[in-house]
């Protein structure tokens, strides 16, 4: 195979391809749903009607002329190279970020990908003892990750690429209002975007998450829950009232000291998650929650945001 050619007809790096060459591997890949299913299997995954109907008119069938040999070879490899790592829990990217504006296969490789590994990740589910309300609550993560991507003018897919191998690799649960990391011995907390983050819901999913990994990973020893995030920025108590979830949350948690953080700007990362848009100008940023206001304010100061890491023991 010429690594410089697939790189070029994907416009990619070829790093990024060789990579992919190296870690996928003569590895097995996994087939997608039958095409019949697949309307079925998109709802189940939250995945909402626009998006849907994007995904079935890219569809991989085997004589579609979307999917150039290139895209094929993609498709198949990743998800030989997610698979190679089923049980794992860290972030992976799934391949190269594709140029996403030359049609359905293209921007949704990954998607396929996923849907192709559903499958996987619930027999290892199964394998795990894990009901099946929570393989699909957990898997569903797809759908409201898409409509953000689509509510962001398609900015956010990137980092949602990696993040979704979370799901597929059995890394990650939904276990009521938050998302659960298997880790070292810390359970990563996440949000999702799915309403007020009350502090009745956190301690409900914490009970649930106390019962969940002891049973279902009764190998792995953790102490202590553990969160990063723009969530954590101390600064944010200039802004927001004490009673507030979001300085509520903060107060569960032992900081670690700040570090400049790798691979990720805290104030892009405030952007994403409180105005949707990475492009849109300060000063033409919408100001209807207090937090929007502060997030632009502070910015327009010339601050800067943090991205915080802390802990508290199980
Ligand atoms: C985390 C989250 C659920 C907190 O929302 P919440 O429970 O409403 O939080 P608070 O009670 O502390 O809100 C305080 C103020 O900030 C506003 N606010 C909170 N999160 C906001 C957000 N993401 N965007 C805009 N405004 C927000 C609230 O509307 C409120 O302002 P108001 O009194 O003017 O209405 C919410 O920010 C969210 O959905 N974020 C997206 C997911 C995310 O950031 N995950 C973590 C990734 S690292």
């Amino acid at each position: 195979m010429d690594l410089d050619d697939t790189a070029a007809r994907l416009g990619v790096p070829v790093e990024d391809v060789d990579r992919v060459y190296r870690l996928a591997g003569d590895l097995p890949s996994a087939p997608l749903p039958a095409r019949a299913d697949a309307p079925a299997l998109l709802d189940r995954l939250g995945v909402q009607p626009d998006d849907a109907t994007e995904i079935m008119a890219g569809w991989p069938d085997t004589e579609s002329p979307l999917w150039t040999p290139e895209l094929r070879w993609l498709l198949d490899r990743s998800i030989a190279l997610v698979r190679a790592d089923l049980g794992g829990h860290g972030w992976l990217s799934p391949g190269p970020e594709l140029p996403r504006d030359r049609g359905p296969a293209w921007r949704h490789l990954y998607v396929y990908a996923y849907l192709a590994l559903v499958d996987v990740v619930l027999e290892y589910h199964r394998d795990h003892g894990i009901a099946e309300s929570v393989s699909w609550a957990t898997l569903a993560d797809l759908g409201r990750n898409l409509a953000v991507d689509r509510r962001m003018n398609r900015e956010g897919w990137p980092v949602m690429q990696s993040w979704l191998t979370l799901h597929a690799r059995g890394g990650l649960y939904q276990l009521g209002r938050l998302q659960h990391q298997r880790g070292g011995t810390a359970l990563d907390l996440h949000i999702p975007d799915s309403g007020p983050l009350t502090p009745e819901a956190i301690d409900a999913s914490l009970d649930e998450a106390r019962a969940f990994f002891p049973r279902h990973f009764p190998d792995e020893h953790y102490t202590a829950f553990a969160c990063g995030s723009w969530l954590l920025d101390p600064q944010l108590s200039e802004y927001l009232p004490a009673d507030s979830n979001i300085i509520r949350f903060q107060r569960r948690f032992e900081l670690e000291p700040y570090e400049e953080p790798e691979g990720l700007d805290p104030d892009v990362e405030v952007r994403r998650f409180v105005f949707r848009t990475l492009t849109t100008p300060l000063d033409q940023l919408p100001r209807r929650t207090v937090l929007q206001r502060a997030a632009a304010d502070h910015l327009k100061a010339g601050r800067h945001w943090q991205w915080r890491r802390g802990r508290f023991p199980i």
